[in-house]
């Protein structure tokens, strides 16, 4: 049997609703992103929702619209994917990894420590789909007038204390890639609930531009527009919208899938001696966007010997993420001793197949070939 890691869900209404928009005359920048923006804010409960080409982009974006670049810097968890210290990288600005704490989630007390008069933002990331403790984020960015940009790349759904993440601070940014819980193949969003930032990064998006597609055309003078800044092109066309229109309407049924997988595993996995389930006791409040396991030293194999005798039987397992300090570039520039938690979950962790259209054939096939090297 085959188990990939992920697999991405795209139904027939995904692929009708994608055919349609073809047809129309405009096929970016139009009126589909529109309502796709438009559903988003209304699930996340934020005033205003802005699409862009991916998730990079939108971190990139949220920062460049909070004036943060050279000489600023800005505070990320050490264990996250590179596109959070790449956005940051893109603006001028330099990021400042701090460790984790066991819940994969950024550590309060190792980000306070990093604070200096240069800070200007912080990037929490909500890990795996479980929410940082936004109450303490809030608390330091408050205190010492820091922006506060959400990396919710793996937590679409996911909510802290009845709130949607990316809406604590200033801005929560979106990734649409093909894994992540819904999917516009590429593709990202902003949300905010601050009418300038929202009025900034619309244009930031499109060039620096004060009018979009759609008012051009409504306008006898389409040519007639100004440039108050200049931007980028970070448009998210139409055809992706719709992708991304069609996957939130059925977003219930894809998260109650994901999560009812990730409950089944929990209940076989649970209690195996050399096996701890990250965040097992947060699992009501879990978006499940990754199922990750801790491979400990009371497991008869190692965590890289597991990964290896699964792949052998068809099932796909890796590592969420290789921490940033260990990269190359990182290492010449960072001092790279300080991240034991970091250090540890990449040492331990290994990532399992999850996905909506999971079935319970392939999920006991996984259980069954990792429970054959328990002790
Ligand atoms: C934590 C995190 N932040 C940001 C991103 C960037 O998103 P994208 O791939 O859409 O640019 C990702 C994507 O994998 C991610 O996992």
């Amino acid at each position: 049997m085959k188990v990939p890691l992920s697999k991405p869900w795209i139904s027939k209404n995904d692929k009708s609703m994608i055919m349609r928009c073809l047809d129309n005359s405009q096929l970016t920048d139009g009126p589909i992103l529109r309502k796709f923006e438009s559903k988003f804010s209304k699930i996340t409960k934020s005033e205003f929702a802005i699409g862009v080409s991916n998730g990079t982009q939108a971190l990139q974006l949220s920062l460049v619209g909070l004036g943060i670049g050279k000489g600023d810097e800005v505070i990320i968890p050490d264990f996250t994917f590179i596109a959070t210290a790449n956005a940051v990288i893109s603006t001028g600005a330099k990021p400042i990894l701090v460790d984790v704490d066991t819940s994969l989630n950024i550590s309060i007390d190792s980000l306070k420590q990093k604070l200096s008069k240069k800070t200007k933002a912080i990037i929490p990331v909500h890990f795996a789909g479980l929410s940082c403790n936004m109450n303490e984020i809030t608390k330091i960015t408050k205190k010492h007038n820091l922006s506060l940009v959400e990396d919710c790349a793996h937590a679409f759904g996911t909510y802290f204390r009845k709130e949607h993440v990316g809406t604590f601070g200033d801005a929560g940014c979106f990734s649409f890639y093909p894994t992540k819980n819904i999917t516009t193949v590429e593709g990202g969003m902003i949300i905010t609930n601050s009418k300038k930032l929202a009025e900034k990064l619309y244009s930031l998006r499109n060039h620096g531009l004060n009018k979009n597609l759609i008012q051009r055309d409504n306008n006898t003078k389409p040519w007639n527009y100004d440039v108050l800044n200049p931007g980028y092109n970070f448009r998210l066309d139409e055809i992706r919208s719709s992708l991304g229109l069609s996957q939130l309407s059925r977003f219930n049924v894809i998260k109650s899938k994901r999560i009812s997988a990730a409950l089944y595993y929990n209940r076989k996995l649970k209690n195996i001696s050399g096996i701890d389930i990250v965040n097992l006791p947060y699992e009501k409040f879990h978006a499940y966007h990754l199922y990750i396991i801790r491979i400990t030293k009371d497991f008869s194999i190692s965590r890289d010997e597991l990964h290896l005798q699964l792949f052998k039987k068809g099932i796909r397992t890796t590592v969420h993420y290789k921490p940033i300090h260990t990269f190359s570039y990182f290492k010449q520039k960072l001092n790279s001793k300080k991240f034991p938690n970091s250090i540890n979950a990449f040492n331990e962790c290994l990532s399992i197949p999850l996905f909506p259209t999971i079935t319970r054939n392939q999920q006991d096939y996984v259980i069954k070939n990792i429970l054959k090297f328990r002790k």
